[in-house]
């Protein structure tokens, strides 16, 4: 099997924009004027700004594959002191929420359960898929699931700091939204978080469906990926509140730990401390394997850690896996130069979508955390499947890998 062999030839000239802009006569607002939304940049906002020759580059408080970033997130807002209830459009590079709707007795609410009303923020993420196809192709599928999860995962952590509550929803009826939404088959959405309070009153649909506009400048559609989008968007799946994650961090530390997270680019092979693993690792098994994903890790450089290989808190075989790490990470440096390396795996087919979006999700609490005690961390998206599994010794499907070390 060779990614590597097959990669194609990329012009970087051609790159679709990597952000949907609503046309100029659309109302915006700006975040900052706004008492309760102080901190809702934290949830995709531009921490970082690259200059090169041709230009200069963002990059956000989320990670993103290939920084090819194909997330779009809408808020519904309903009670926020001074801003209408409407559906908005996030953009992160102008810090603004852009009115797409008003809304009353409508509102997305029509499209999840029994339809009440939501008072207070509702999150509803969607990937443009070809932002990450033009360079990965029919893998995109993978990217564009997993992105959707560092994004739930950097709302999540910005909910955190606004001190607001999150409940994640996966079953929705998504196929109704992304009609109303008037996305064309290039958009789609993969799930919702909901940050609000319910009121026993319906909600009807939107009066009025929104307009299309493109996710992208130019497109070219895959039939792969809109395929395995809709053979897989339905699946039951009871919302829920996540582990509090962040309980005991004060919220001024785990702010400047989302706006200075980073992907590390090189390890310098030095180890980390147990304590800090387990402060990393706390909760995060559990949260896994009770949405059937099992995660397993090689560890390198932990001091006063066995050095093997495990699956969840088991050790499974003793011994120095860093050379078959960076092997298996389509040998990249970061595989084998870490602390540990992580393997996020599942069989669960039924729920495709969303144990990539979970995967990527407790990926992100990693990255966070790991920014909190100054140790590196970065996802890997590009491995070899059918060796990883064979290692692993496991029929689960591969679904991501994260190194993490100093
Ligand atoms: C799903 C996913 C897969 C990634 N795969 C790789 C990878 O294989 N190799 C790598 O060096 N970085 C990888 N990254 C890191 C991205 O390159 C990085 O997030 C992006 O360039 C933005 O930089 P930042 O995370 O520092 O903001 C991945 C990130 C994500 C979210």
């Amino acid at each position: 099997m060779s990614v590597r062999k097959n990669a194609n030839f990329l012009d970087w000239r051609s790159q679709p924009t990597n952000s949907k802009v609503y046309p100029h006569f659309y109302q915006r607002f700006a975040i900052s004027d706004y008492e309760e939304l102080q901190d809702l940049n934290l949830i995709g906002g531009i921490t970082f700004e690259k200059t090169y020759p041709d230009g200069v580059y963002h990059l956000r408080s989320v990670p993103s594959a290939g920084g090819l970033f194909p997330c779009e997130v809408y808020i519904q807002s309903r009670g926020i002191k001074g801003l209408l209830n409407g559906i908005y459009h996030y953009d992160p590079k102008e810090a603004s929420l852009v009115l797409l709707q008003e809304i009353d007795k409508d509102g997305v609410e029509h499209c999840f359960d029994e339809g009440k009303k939501q008072k207070g923020l509702m999150f509803l993420i969607s990937s443009v898929y070809f932002r990450s196809s033009w360079k990965y192709k029919d893998r995109a599928i993978r990217y564009v699931l997993l992105d959707a999860g560092h994004q739930l995962g950097a709302i999540y952590a910005g909910l955190c700091v606004m001190g607001r509550e999150s409940e994640f929803v996966f079953e929705f009826d998504k196929i109704a939204l992304n009609e109303m939404f008037g996305f064309r088959k290039d958009e789609f959405f993969t799930c919702a978080i909901k940050s609000a309070e319910e009121v026993d009153t319906t909600v009807n649909k939107l009066r009025q469906n929104l307009s299309f506009v493109s996710g992208c400048d130019y497109l070219e559609t895959n039939e792969f990926i809109e395929n395995a989008y809709t053979q897989t968007v339905n699946y039951e799946e009871q919302s829920f509140n996540p582990t509090p994650f962040f309980a005991n961090i004060p919220k001024e530390q785990l702010k400047n730990a989302i706006i200075n997270r980073r992907s590390i680019r090189a390890f310098r092979a030095l180890g980390m401390e147990k304590s800090e693993f387990e402060t990393i690792l706390d909760g995060i098994f559990l949260f896994a394997m009770k949405h059937n994903i099992d995660i397993y890790y090689t560890t390198h450089l932990v001091n006063d850690v066995q050095q093997g290989l495990y699956k969840n808190d088991e050790l499974l075989q003793e011994g120095d896996f860093r050379s078959k790490s960076r092997y298996l990470a389509l040998e990249q440096n970061l595989g084998g130069q870490s602390g540990v390396t992580f393997y996020f795996t599942s069989n669960d087919v039924q729920k495709y979508q969303k144990v990539n979006i979970l995967s990527g999700f407790l990926a992100h609490i990693i990255y966070v955390k790991s920014e909190l005690l100054g140790i590196g961390c970065s996802g890997i998206g590009a491995y070899y499947d059918d060796e990883c599994k064979e290692f692993l010794q496991t029929k689960n499907n591969i679904l991501y890998l994260l190194a993490i070390g100093r």
